[in-house]
């Protein structure tokens, strides 16, 4: 999810970990508390359906705001593992584990360069990450990759709505995702961030319809939630 916050008091360009570090408690507000974000969230686990004692990784994991739902999923024999290259959003996530009375299992990496052993992973996700990958399609059949035959892997992201009535909230779609970039973004692309967004959200959703069976495809909140989701061949 994009976090919509004022950057005029940031400095005129960021790298994204330095953007999510910087704002890591405004975000984890957002994503805990953001309208419609638990039925995202629950969408996600519900269609990634890992079974029960698995271990699942999702990347990108922000402040670990999934984490909940796919806990529910797995059961206290599962493990959710967070791989993210912003540390800050990782010293928030791991406080929440401190108040829950645990210690997550966050790792700081690279999405693109998963930081794991391909036998330890039974499932794993992105929430709205594939929109800020260069290469997502790349990414996702790397994570493929990574859970092998049989694994599920799901996807969770926002992007421009097609549906006819919900279409008209576009513009105001687009400032969000432009309010929510790291400073800088929209002057280093040559098209508007929600239309490059786009563009690498279909790329990820298409890549995982590619290397999986029993896919589903579903779109919630007006059609700019989409979610995604099979087990891989
Ligand atoms: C919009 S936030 C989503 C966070 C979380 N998945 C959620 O649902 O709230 C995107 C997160 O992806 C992380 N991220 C982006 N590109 C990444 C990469 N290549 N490797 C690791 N983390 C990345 C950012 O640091 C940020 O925390």
């Amino acid at each position: 999810m994009s976090s919509p916050v004022p950057t005029a008091t940031l400095a005129a360009s960021m790298s994204a970990p330095e953007f999510y570090t910087r704002l890591a408690r405004v975000y984890d507000t957002l994503a805990r508390h953001g309208p419609g974000v638990g039925r995202l969230r629950r969408t996600l686990a519900d269609a990634l359906d890992p079974p029960s004692g698995a271990t699942v990784v999702e990347f990108g994991c922000g402040t670990a705001a999934n984490r909940p739902y796919l806990d529910a999923k797995v059961g206290p024999e599962g493990t959710y593992v967070g791989v993210d290259f912003a540390p800050g959003v990782l010293r928030v996530a791991r406080e929440r584990g401190r108040d829950r009375g645990d210690v997550p299992h966050l790792i700081r990496g690279d999405a693109t360069r998963p930081p794991l052993k391909p036998e330890a992973v039974d499932a794993c996700c992105g929430a709205f990450v594939a929109g800020m990958l260069a290469d997502p399609a790349e990414a996702v059949r790397d994570w493929a990759g990574l859970v092998g035959p049989g694994g599920r892997i799901a996807l969770l992201d926002l992007a421009q709505s097609t549906r006819p009535g919900w279409r008209r909230l576009n513009p105001a779609y687009r400032l969000f995702v432009r309010a929510g970039s790291p400073p800088g973004t929209a002057r280093s692309l040559e098209r508007s961030p929600a239309a490059v967004q786009d563009e690498r959200v279909v790329a990820a959703h298409r890549a995982l319809r590619a290397v999986c069976t029993d896919i589903e495809y579903e779109t919630v909140l007006g059609g700019f939630g989409r979610v995604s989701a099979g087990t891989v061949e």
